[in-house]
C-alpha cells in the first residue's frame, strides 16, 4: 500500500449533531451549516478538503422509525427509500451553501466506496485525489443507507466513511465535529482531555494529560461517541492524527491547523517510549 501522506488535505466530518437539530424532526441548523462553510472557505485556501457529513435528525430519525442498523438486512423498503430520500435532501442543503460561498462542492453517494459489504478497491477510492488534485472541487460524501448483497441494505455512518477515506487517502489530519468539546475525562470535572495517544503496543488509549492508560474506553463515553472513539483508533494506528473538536465553534478547525491552541480533542500515535 502506497502510504505516503497527502499533507496538504483535510477529511473534515460535519457531524449530524452539528448541521441538524436533532431533538427535530428533519430539521436542518441552517446558522451551525453557514458558520462551518465559512471556516472551510478559509481553510480551502490553505488545504484539499474532503467533507464527510452525518445524519443527525434525517437519516436517523428515519433509520430509528424502521429500525435499521449498521448489520446487513432485510429492511422495510419504505425505510430504505425514506433514510435514503431524507439524506439526499440534507446532502442537498449543504450542497447549495457550499456553491453559495462558492466552495465548488460534488457530491458523491457512500455506495461509491463499498460493495457487497466491503470497502471498494483503493484505486475507486483514490480516485478522490485524481478528482481534487488538477481542480478546485470538494468532494462531499455523507453517511446513508446502502445495498450491501441479495436485497439487505445497511447503515454506512458517517463515521465508517472516514475511516475508509481517511486510511486510504491518508491526509494530514482528519477532523471529526461533534456538539461537544472533546471527550471529557471519566472524573466528572467537566475537564476536556487535549491529548490521547494510541500506544502502539496494544492499541489501547493513554491519556497524556494525567498519565492514565486507559484499559477500556473511558466511560463516560458512550453511544455515539464510543463509535467516533473507536474509528479514530483505527485511523490513527495508520499515523494520522484525529481531532474531535466541537463544529459549533468551527474557528477552533484553524487552530488545529495553525498548530496553536484550541478546544477539543487532539489522538495520535505513540510513537516509541511512552510518549508523555
Ligand atoms: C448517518 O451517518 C447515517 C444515517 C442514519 C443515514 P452518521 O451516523 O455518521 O451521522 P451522525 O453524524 O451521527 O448524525
Amino acid at each position: 500500500m502506497d502510504s505516503r501522506k497527502n499533507s496538504d488535505l483535510l477529511i473534515i466530518k460535519l457531524g449530524g449533531s452539528i448541521i441538524t437539530f436533532k431533538d427535530k424532526p428533519l430539521t436542518p441548523n441552517y446558522h451551525a451549516i453557514e458558520k462551518l462553510s465559512g471556516v472551510i472557505k478559509d481553510l480551502k485556501k490553505l488545504y484539499k478538503i474532503i467533507i464527510v457529513h452525518g445524519g443527525g435528525s434525517f437519516g436517523h430519525y428515519w433509520s430509528v422509525k424502521y429500525d435499521m442498523h449498521t448489520k446487513p438486512s432485510i429492511y422495510p423498503d419504505e425505510g430504505v427509500s425514506r433514510v435514503n430520500e431524507s439524506m439526499i435532501k440534507l446532502n442537498h442543503i449543504i450542497i447549495e451553501k457550499f456553491i453559495s460561498r462558492d466552495l465548488k462542492p460534488f457530491s458523491i453517494h457512500a455506495s461509491s466506496f463499498v460493495f457487497n459489504n466491503m470497502e471498494c478497491s483503493r484505486d475507486r477510492i483514490m480516485d478522490m485525489i485524481d478528482m481534487i488534485e488538477n481542480n478546485d472541487i470538494i468532494p462531499i460524501t455523507y453517511g446513508d443507507v446502502v445495498h450491501t448483497t441479495k436485497g439487505n441494505f445497511s447503515i454506512l455512518s458517517g463515521d465508517s466513511l472516514m475511516k475508509i477515506l481517511s486510511i486510504n487517502l491518508n491526509p494530514l489530519f482528519s477532523i471529526f465535529t461533534t456538539n461537544v468539546d472533546g471527550i471529557y475525562d471519566s472524573l466528572g470535572n467537566g475537564k476536556i482531555i487535549s491529548n490521547l495517544l494510541v500506544s502502539e503496543n496494544n492499541g489501547l488509549l493513554i491519556n497524556t494529560d494525567a498519565n492514565i492508560e486507559f484499559t477500556s474506553m473511558p466511560f463516560d463515553v458512550t453511544g455515539g461517541m464510543k463509535r467516533k472513539l473507536s474509528e479514530s483508533i483505527n485511523i490513527v494506528k495508520n499515523g494520522i492524527p484525529v481531532y474531535l473538536i466541537n463544529g459549533f465553534y468551527p474557528e477552533r478547525m484553524m487552530g488545529v491547523v495553525n498548530g496553536g491552541d484550541f478546544i477539543g480533542t487532539s489522538i495520535k500515535l505513540q510513537q516509541g517510549g511512552k510518549g508523555w
